[in-house]
């Protein structure tokens, strides 16, 4: 079953089109949004085989652009070679660049196709959890330089996003669980109907997909360049790029957001904003969904000297988004060291 969610943006709007098996369809797609412009599909060595080349094979004036796979390749040096390519593979301004794969192509193809030329038109096809219900979503494009993570970007809204749930079949089984824990982050932000285990299956992905996006939408609509609200999303994520890093990247993203979603809640609790059995509530879902919901072995001081360091705290206080209950997202500042390092610690441990 087709749905398509459209997203405002300050210049316009934009669909999310969603619909199980939608690759097949999509040189129609593209032809029925007259996006029948010279295409350079933007992917790396591991979905090319997959999605990539039978896609170029049936869309007329498309060539594959593939990159090695991984976040270590969100680079500039990769950037450059992509913009070296998009030349040699004669796209000029009125060409498209599609960009088909999880949140790294999505970001780095996201701002070759923004800053390249001055700026040609994106697709954006999400092929990871991740990618369709977070990154593909909201307009926000980056790469990464040796100093941190999404260093250089920009805005790039694109023309169309197409969310094909059945490539979720050759997800990588970890993939898929990092991208639960976004869904749930998105579950305890606006709609409790996504906390359900029996929901967050992959044969059911059509359906709580287009509902995570909408939580994303809804967000990003309000706030599109990040200025309030949209602050909201970080749920979490202070927590989870803090044990990210003190973890040399060795827990992935989502492994880490699930332990900050389980920290950011027990810190609404502690303060005495929220029902201290919303803490079971998640940790038995998480844990359901085989995400981690404890420290393991890193411990709380170091933990806090990394969040310290985040530069989303201006003049360096301490700065959450918690939770009244589900659905009732706040910001709260100036928490006390102590009171955030005795949470952590009750969340030592394996
Ligand atoms: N722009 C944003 O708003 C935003 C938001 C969140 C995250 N991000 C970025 O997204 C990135 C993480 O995205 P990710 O988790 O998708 O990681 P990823 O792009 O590295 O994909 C994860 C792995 O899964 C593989 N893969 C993806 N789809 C597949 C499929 N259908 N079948 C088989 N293999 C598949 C990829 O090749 C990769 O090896 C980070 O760089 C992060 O900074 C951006
Ligand atoms: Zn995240």
């Amino acid at each position: 079953m087709a749905l398509t969610i459209p997203v405002k943006t300050p210049d316009g709007s934009y669909p999310i089109y969603f619909e199980p098996g939608a690759l097949r369809r999509l040189p129609d797609l593209l032809q029925e949004h007259r996006l029948t412009a010279r295409t350079v599909i933007g992917t790396n060595t591991t979905l090319s085989p997959l999605y990539a080349r039978p896609l170029a094979d049936r869309l007329p004036n498309s060539v594959v652009l593939t990159i090695e796979d991984g976040e270590i390749y969100k680079t500039l040096p990769t950037l450059e070679a992509i913009y070296s390519g998009l030349v040699r593979l004669g796209l000029d301004r009125k060409g498209i660049v599609l960009a088909l794969g999880g949140g790294v192509i999505g970001d780095i193809m996201g701002y070759a196709a923004a800053s390249y030329m001055r700026g040609v038109r994106l697709v954006q096809v999400p092929t990871s959890l991740l990618a369709m219900v977070d990154s593909s979503v909201g307009g926000k494009t980056a790469v990464d330089l040796p100093e941190g993570k999404n260093l250089v970007g920009a805005f790039k809204q694109p023309e169309m996003v197409v969310v094909d749930t059945d490539v979720l079949t050759t997800l990588p089984e970890v993939e898929w669980r990092c991208g639960l824990a976004e869904v749930v982050k998105h579950g305890l932000l606006a709609d409790p109907g996504l906390l359900d285990p029996a929901l967050l299956v992959r044969e059911r992905a059509a359906e709580f997909v287009p509902r995570a996006v909408s939580v994303k939408v809804a967000v990003v609509e309000q706030d599109p360049y990040e200025q309030n609200v949209r602050a909201f999303l970080n749920l979490g994520h202070t927590f989870g790029h803090a044990l990210e890093q003190i973890s040399g990247y060795t827990w992935k993203h989502g492994q880490a957001v699930a332990v900050g979603l389980v920290a950011a809640i027990r810190l609404s609790a502690r303060l005495g904003q929220c029902d201290p059995a919303l803490i079971a509530q998640v940790e038995e879902l998480l844990g359901h969904l085989e995400l981690p919901t404890r420290l393991g072995r890193y411990d709380p001081e170091s933990l806090w000297e990394a969040m310290a360091t985040d530069k989303k705290w201006e003049h360096g206080r301490a700065r959450f988004v918690l939770l009244k209950e589900i659905g009732k997202p706040f910001i709260m500042e100036n928490i006390d060291p102590g009171v955030v390092i005795s949470v952590l610690t009750e969340m030592s441990g394996a």
